[in-house]
């Protein structure tokens, strides 16, 4: 189905994100051919640009769309670059919103894109407020004539408080139904296939509660450090960075209950009520006894020396922000109660890797040869990245004589099934913004629920910046410490080892 005619209004256009995720995911819509003919892109941002300059960084001479300009004959790299333009909006967001407006009545009428607007901020989070504001007061906030739609990027808030306030800011000048929030782990196929495997074979869910399940983990490593976002990251760490937003979204969606249906505002109102069901830590004593943080540091590996976070480019020499972090939580109602949930996160790990593991309980009486625990236990793996799909390990009898079990595996792929295109994360989510689905954003309460269980641990790590904070070599699995996190006799799974 094709999107409806619109223009999709970029600010930050120059950035990073905009050259690197934004325009090749538009390219792959277009060549997928799901873009009305109807459509045009405005490039907004401060530096001074025309549209033929904005075409030939963004799209003609981008290294992001390399391989597409020298495959994709000239004449469709030119029209698909036709329908970009550029406006300069001055150095501070804050102008020549008239400019704007008149501009964008403009290009309406240029490419007949029946007054349908999305605004994409994908600019530093401090201007969303400011560029919300002066939408709105140039008159391109209204559905009167169309329909008008704000993506804003993360991080969304720096804590709860901030947050709400954004919320509250953003709520001023837009309906919650115009505001699309972006969590980029929503666009990833596997996240999404987290529901059908829950909610459309009746072989799991009727375990997937207290009952059966033993424990959940969930890591997510990454090999890189910072890399040039030291400056942000500095002012995050993982706790926001990854923590707060992307794998909070992956445990409501395990926790979840089902949904009456598939509608958009259904599978939210149940997501909200996961990420409320989360046991809020509240004494410093408990946040201590949970959680755990680290930071990556200055490593030897094979005769080189590999920077540690300290070290990276912005970071502050006595920086205390966490590049790990591993945090155990219950989620206190009928279905979870008293099942812990470990999940940790990282970067310089030893390899990049998102998968959540249930664990099930083993069985009540043993009546086989007991090995240890962690290969005894049934474990469904469902593989966020890379190598998409579910791993099932379950017990075999060894041939031979006696009764000795060992673990097997079955395994599913997603690139072994034939329609195995699967849509990049921002590919799927514009489309869906295009076409007015918010299944795959995150609504304002879901954001604040997420915060309302971080802010106590942020608050006490920053209130103790050297408890429980550990260093770890590069190309590690954290500091050891975390092994004391997890059950004693299970340990976290470490994928790859
Ligand atoms: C981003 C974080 O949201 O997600 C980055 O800001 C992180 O620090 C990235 O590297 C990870 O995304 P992915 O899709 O590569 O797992």
């Amino acid at each position: 189905k094709k999107t409806p005619n619109q223009m999709l209004i970029i600010f930050g256009a120059s950035g990073d994100l905009t050259s690197r995720k934004l325009i090749p995911a538009i390219y792959n819509l277009f060549k997928g051919g799901h873009l009305s003919k109807n459509f045009c892109v405005l490039g907004v941002s401060r530096s001074n640009m025309t549209d033929e300059e904005f075409r030939t960084k963004a799209i003609l001479e981008s290294p992001f769309l390399q391989k597409e300009n020298s495959k994709e004959d000239p004449q469709t790299m030119q029209a698909f670059a036709e329908q970009f333009h550029y406006q300069d909006l001055g150095s501070d967001y804050d102008h020549s919103y008239d400019l704007l407006a008149n501009r964008i009545a403009s290009l309406n009428e240029q490419h007949g894109t029946s007054g349908n607007y999305i605004f994409y901020l994908s600019t530093p989070p401090s201007l969303y407020e400011v560029i919300a504001k002066n939408l709105s007061e140039a008159g391109l906030s209204k559905e009167k004539d169309g329909f008008r739609r704000l993506i804003v990027e993360k991080p969304f808030g720096y804590d709860l408080e901030s947050a709400k306030t954004l919320n509250d800011a953003l709520h001023h000048y837009f309906d919650e139904k115009q505001v699309y929030r972006i969590d980029h782990y929503l666009g990833k196929e596997t996240v999404q296939n987290l529901l059908v495997t829950r909610f459309s074979n009746s072989i799991f869910e009727p375990l997937w509660n207290r009952r059966y399940i033993h424990h959940v983990e969930i890591t997510n490593a990454e090999t890189v450090g910072v890399e040039k976002r030291g400056g942000y990251y500095d002012k995050s760490g993982a706790l926001r960075d990854m923590f707060q937003s992307h794998l909070l979204q992956i445990v409501s969606l395990l926790v979840m209950e089902p949904p009456i249906s598939s509608d958009a505002e259904e599978i939210r109102d149940e997501k909200v009520k996961a990420l409320k069901s989360l046991r809020i830590m509240k004494s410093e004593e408990e946040i201590v006894k949970n959680t755990l943080r680290g930071q990556y540091v200055k490593t030897e590996i094979d005769g080189k020396t590999v920077k540690g976070y300290r070290e990276e480019e912005g970071v502050n020499p006595e920086s205390t922000t966490e590049t790990y972090a591993a945090i155990k939580f219950f989620v206190d109602n009928w279905r979870w109660k008293g099942v812990p949930f470990y999940v940790r996160t990282g970067k310089a790990m030893p390899t990049k890797v998102t998968e959540a593991v249930i664990h099930f309980k083993t069985p009540h009486h043993e009546v086989f040869m007991s090995q240890d625990a962690y290969r005894k236990d049934n474990k469904l793996i469902i593989r966020i990245q890379p190598d998409e799909g579910i791993l099932i390990k379950f017990g075999v009898k060894v041939p031979g004589l006696g009764f000795h079990v060992e673990q097997a595996n079955m395994e599913f792929y997603y690139s072994d099934l034939e329609s195995a295109q699967v849509m990049d994360a921002y590919e799927r989510l514009l489309l869906d913004a295009m076409q007015g689905d918010t299944t795959l954003y995150a609504r304002a309460d879901e954001v604040e629920a997420a915060w309302r269980f971080v802010d106590p641990i942020l608050k006490c790590w920053e209130n103790n910046p050297a408890v429980n904070t550990y260093g770890y070599s590069v190309g590690t699995w954290g500091p050891r410490n975390s092994d004391e996190l997890i059950e004693d006799s299970f340990g976290w799974r470490n994928p790859g080892d």
